[in-house]
């Protein structure tokens, strides 16, 4: 499956013969000696830390890009979180809990990569709410099923972890980090999907055409997960050049359909493409028309269930005002209590 090993030579050097400049303009010699030294380090393929100068455009870009993924993780828990009461067994259910719960935790790393660059959760998290912010498109369909859930697992998962990979080699410091641990609990995630779909795969003709259906459902929503085709996406070279995005979204998507297509054959599904095949002179998989229509419909907050997914985020906020209000006041107690202490 997919592990912290994937690792692929990256597009950054198609940006650079690009004519693309780490940073697009100095304002004055001060800011040109800076953005000389930020550029040396992004060449260097170093690291850039969050007490470090860093231009406003790559600041700006990197709030985007991991606040966007902060809200997917924690969006992404709504799908599957509604099926922890279903669960056929105390085995899946304990396995769901945990991987829901692992995603929280994945929202929580990635807000805390973004605070370091100055935007403050508050922030974020009004964005989210008032429809300023995006999330992934996929956590916008529903799951029907319990063959839903081991096919998120496997492919909505899968997708994540491949696009996730590169992003551990990230230029920011802290998301770069964030990446390692999340990588590896997104393995899991990806591996138990799989698992619960061999079994049912074994089971009755009913619980076959359960997961034939799933996939036939998700397998096009998983695809267009990766963003725009290249040639469309506006932020890619930017991103690229800047070593925070490290493979091109058409690329990861056809990795991601090759690594995906043996594993459909051992799981004995089929994927639902009529124009799927190998193609011998690229060594990879042909396959068809993405229907970018739709997905932009979804991105744009018109999917099945977008109204769903963001209602429900306002609820859990507002419901937790009380608990915010009560963390706020205990720490004030015991921050003015130290002070009568000290003095
Ligand atoms: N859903 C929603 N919006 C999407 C999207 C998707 N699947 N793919 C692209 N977009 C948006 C972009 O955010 C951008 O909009 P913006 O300029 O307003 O931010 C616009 O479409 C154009 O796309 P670009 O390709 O130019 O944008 P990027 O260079 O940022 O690339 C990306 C898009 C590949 C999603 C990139 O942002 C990325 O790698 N993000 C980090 C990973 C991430 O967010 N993954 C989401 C899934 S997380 C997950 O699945 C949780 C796990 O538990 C399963």
């Amino acid at each position: 499956m997919y592990t912290q090993s994937f690792s692929v030579p990256d597009g950054t050097e198609d940006a650079k013969s690009a004519g693309l400049k780490a940073v697009p303009k100095a304002m004055n010699a001060h800011d040109a000696a800076l953005q000389a030294q930020f550029d040396a380090r992004i060449d260097a393929d170093g690291r850039i830390e969050p007490r470090e100068w860093m231009p406003e455009a790559y600041r700006k870009t990197l709030v985007r890009q991991i606040s966007q993924h902060a809200h997917s993780e924690i969006v992404g828990m709504l799908p599957e979180g509604n099926w922890i009461s279903r669960a056929p067994s105390l085995k899946r259910k304990a396995i769901l809990i945990a991987k829901v719960q692992d995603e929280g935790g994945h929202g929580l790393y990635l807000y805390s990569a973004a605070e370091t660059l100055g935007t403050s959760r508050d922030q974020m998290l009004e964005a989210l709410h008032t429809g300023k912010a995006k999330y992934s498109s996929i956590f916008n369909y529903p799951t029907l099923n319990w063959a839903d859930v081991g096919v998120v697992g496997w492919l909505v998962d899968g997708a994540a972890i491949m696009n996730q990979v590169p992003l551990c080699r990230c230029s920011y410091g802290p998301y770069a980090r964030a990446m390692v641990r999340v990588c590896k609990e997104e393995s899991f995630h990806q591996r138990q999907g799989y698992e619960a779909l061999l079994v049912m795969m074994q089971g009755t003709a009913e619980q076959k055409a359960m997961v034939q259906d799933a996939v036939n459902r998700w397998w096009w929503k998983c695809l267009a997960m990766f963003g725009p085709p290249d040639a469309d996406s506006p932020n890619s070279a930017q991103g690229m050049r800047w070593g925070i995005k490290r493979i091109s979204n058409d690329d990861l998507r056809q990795k991601f359909v090759d690594a995906t297509v043996p594993q459909a054959k051992v799981l004995g599904v089929t994927l639902p493409d009529p124009d799927l095949k190998w193609n011998e002179a690229r060594q990879a998989h042909d396959y068809g028309q993405i229907d970018w229509d739709e997905f932009w419909a979804t991105v744009n907050g018109n999917g099945p269930c977008n109204k769903e997914r963001l209602g429900a985020r306002v609820k859990a906020w507002n419901d937790g005002a009380w608990v915010r209000e009560a963390a706020l006041a205990h720490a004030q107690k015991q921050q003015s209590r130290q002070m009568k202490e000290a003095a």
